[in-house]
């Protein structure tokens, strides 16, 4: 009895034919799934006598070869013709498709402008190839600061007055030009200043920068924003401190340190020991610079601050080299899959 039907299916088996993958799985369930034909086969072999059982489970086993092998068979035929035949997708993305990240300069930048908006500050762009008025004439800079050197400067061969933006302070010019106060903008984006590329510099970079203008505008109110930023970005314990400094767009002008994120103050290589790491530029904004825009100095004062978006991405990321972020090294960019 077995034996026939062993016969059977083999003859069967070996004719097996399929138009489409549609039929070939048909032809799997029948034959080759837990209820198809092989595992009855199984199920009547506990019937046969002992001294059968060798003969016949060799038989079985034969059988159950040539049926995977002849349903493989066809469906890889089928898959040939899939691929030969005329509406096959040749438009397709091949597969594996690799999810992409965003950049962690992006990344950074995005969190930067999320806190000054939650802040109540707007978004404002402006073109990063520009005139010596908007870079540094607004801002008073004296016509022969050293700031417009070529050392620092890219200029328009052809046209001297046009520059490759060395700050996003142009940005905020424009701003001032249009908009009378109050106004309260952050200004991303990249700056280009003539330097040799090396792990610490780079001959462009992004910055973002703030600006509020208003009636009575206190310094109280630049270090109270400053320190909601800190604390945001770097955690709840972080602190601030402000140095005097310079800066011709605004007096007073100062420094700005967070304790050091990685040792929360106590002192590391990265800190220099110092428990202090600085990340952006402040001030009230000049008075001659709101003229320069328009804005009644009398009646209208504000702050300004500037950071460096690379500077704040390597203190929460540790990026040891600045150019890991323009060399666009897929093993780079994937390291911040999960912070996207
Ligand atoms: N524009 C300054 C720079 O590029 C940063 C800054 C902006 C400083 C606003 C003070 C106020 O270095």
């Amino acid at each position: 009895m077995i034996t026939e039907k062993i016969a059977q299916l083999t003859a069967e088996v070996s004719k097996l034919q399929a138009q489409t993958a549609q039929d070939v799985e048909t032809l799997r369930i029948k034959y080759l799934s837990k209820k198809g034909a092989l595992n009855e086969l199984m199920a009547d072999f506990r019937n046969v006598p002992a001294e059968m059982k060798k003969e016949v489970g060799m038989k079985i086993n034969e059988l159950k070869a040539l049926a995977v092998e002849r349903i493989a068979a066809l469906r890889e035929q089928l898959d040939e013709q899939s691929a030969e035949s005329d509406d096959a997708d040749l438009t397709r993305t091949p597969y594996p498709v690799r999810l992409g990240t965003r950049h962690p300069l992006t990344l950074v930048r995005n969190e930067i402008v999320d806190i000054f908006s939650r802040l109540g500050f707007t978004l404002a762009e402006g073109p990063e190839v520009e005139d010596d008025w908007h870079v540094y004439g607004s801002m008073n800079f004296a016509d022969d600061h050293p700031a417009r050197d070529m050392q620092d400067t890219f200029f328009v061969e052809a046209h001297p007055s046009v520059v490759l933006r060395s700050h996003t302070s142009s940005v905020q010019a424009r701003v001032m030009e249009r908009q009378q106060p109050p106004i309260r903008v952050v200004c991303p984006g990249r700056v280009y200043r003539n330097e040799a590329i090396s792990a610490r510099a780079h001959c462009f970079f992004h910055q973002v920068e703030g600006l509020y203008i208003a009636e009575n505008v206190s310094f109280a109110d630049l270090k109270q924003v400053l320190m909601l930023f800190a604390q945001e970005m770097f955690g709840k314990d972080t602190q601030i401190r402000l140095r005097p400094s310079f800066f011709p767009f605004t007096e007073p002008s100062a420094e700005m340190d967070i304790s050091c994120f990685l040792c929360g103050g106590k002192g590391c290589g990265f800190c220099k020991h110092t428990g202090w790491v600085e990340i952006l530029g402040c001030g009230m904004v000049d008075p001659a610079v709101l003229e320069a825009s328009g804005i009644d100095s009398a009646k209208y004062n504000g702050y300004a601050f500037g950071m460096g978006v690379e500077r704040i991405t390597n203190l929460k990321y540790q990026v040891s080299d600045l150019r890991l972020f323009s060399e666009n090294d897929a093993r780079f960019l994937d390291e911040f899959t999960a912070a996207n």
